[in-house]
């Protein structure tokens, strides 16, 4: 379904894209994550059991998509080696490492892409999920795995995955690096706050 839709994004470009729903997201704020209350803890016998246990991770991929100016995430390595061999994309690495499966204190980091202007954009807020197929053309394309919320900040040892966007490409881009996050803020990259705390690389 995913690979489907990027298939014929690449085929027909313009052909599967609404142009009344082909809309740029604008910069969002850091109000996001402000907002939400803090996920009380399931129980007191601290980690794993509180946090989830860091083995049952899988990575984080990321590659990216030069032509089409797309920063692309996955656990699936499937996935990640036809985005690869057949659809443009180059391997960058590792993100991090994301949970398969809900664990306590984890919430669903939400995948969308937005086939107009290619861009897959992952948050952890359903309101603005949503908000990205009604009003700025995504579609939902599930749950790319599952993460700490950027409310609940590094008590399960995570580290900050952070968000940026950039209007003039078109592009989410989501590092735990402070380094490429101070760097892409200065190249059209606009810092939008931490999109969830996940286990470093
Ligand atoms: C992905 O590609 C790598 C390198 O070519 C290979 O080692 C691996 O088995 C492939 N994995 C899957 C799930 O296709
Ligand atoms: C991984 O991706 C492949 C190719 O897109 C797909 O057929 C498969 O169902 C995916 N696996 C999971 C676990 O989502
Ligand atoms: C992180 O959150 C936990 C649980 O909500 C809380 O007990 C702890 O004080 C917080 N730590 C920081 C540094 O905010
Ligand atoms: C970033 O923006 C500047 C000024 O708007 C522009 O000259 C430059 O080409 C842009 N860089 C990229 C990578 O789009």
């Amino acid at each position: 379904m995913k690979l489907a839709s990027s298939i014929i994004a690449l085929i027909f470009p313009f052909a599967a894209c609404v142009s009344s729903t082909c809309v740029k997201m604008p910069v969002m704020g850091y109000e996001i994550e402000a907002q939400k209350p803090i996920i009380p803890a399931i129980n007191h016998g601290g980690p794993p059991a509180e946090c989830g246990d860091p083995r049952t991770t899988l990575p984080f991929l990321r590659a990216w998509n030069a032509k089409l100016k797309d920063h692309l995430y996955t656990t699936n390595q499937t996935e990640m080696n036809n985005s690869i061999t057949s659809l443009g994309y180059t391997d960058q690495g590792t993100t991090g490492y994301i949970f398969p499966t809900q664990e306590l204190s984890t919430v669903p980091l939400y995948r969308l892409y937005q086939l107009c202007q290619y861009d897959h954009f992952y948050t952890v807020d359903k309101d603005e999920a949503d908000a990205a197929v009604n009003k700025y053309g995504y579609t939902a394309e599930g749950i790319a795995g599952y993460v700490y919320p950027p409310w609940q900040n590094s008590s399960c040892g995570g580290v900050p995955l952070y968000r940026l966007y950039s209007v003039v490409t078109v592009d989410h881009l989501y590092t735990t690096s402070e380094k490429e996050r101070d760097s892409a803020s200065k190249n059209n990259y606009t810092l939008e706050g931490v999109a969830a705390y996940i286990f470093p690389f």
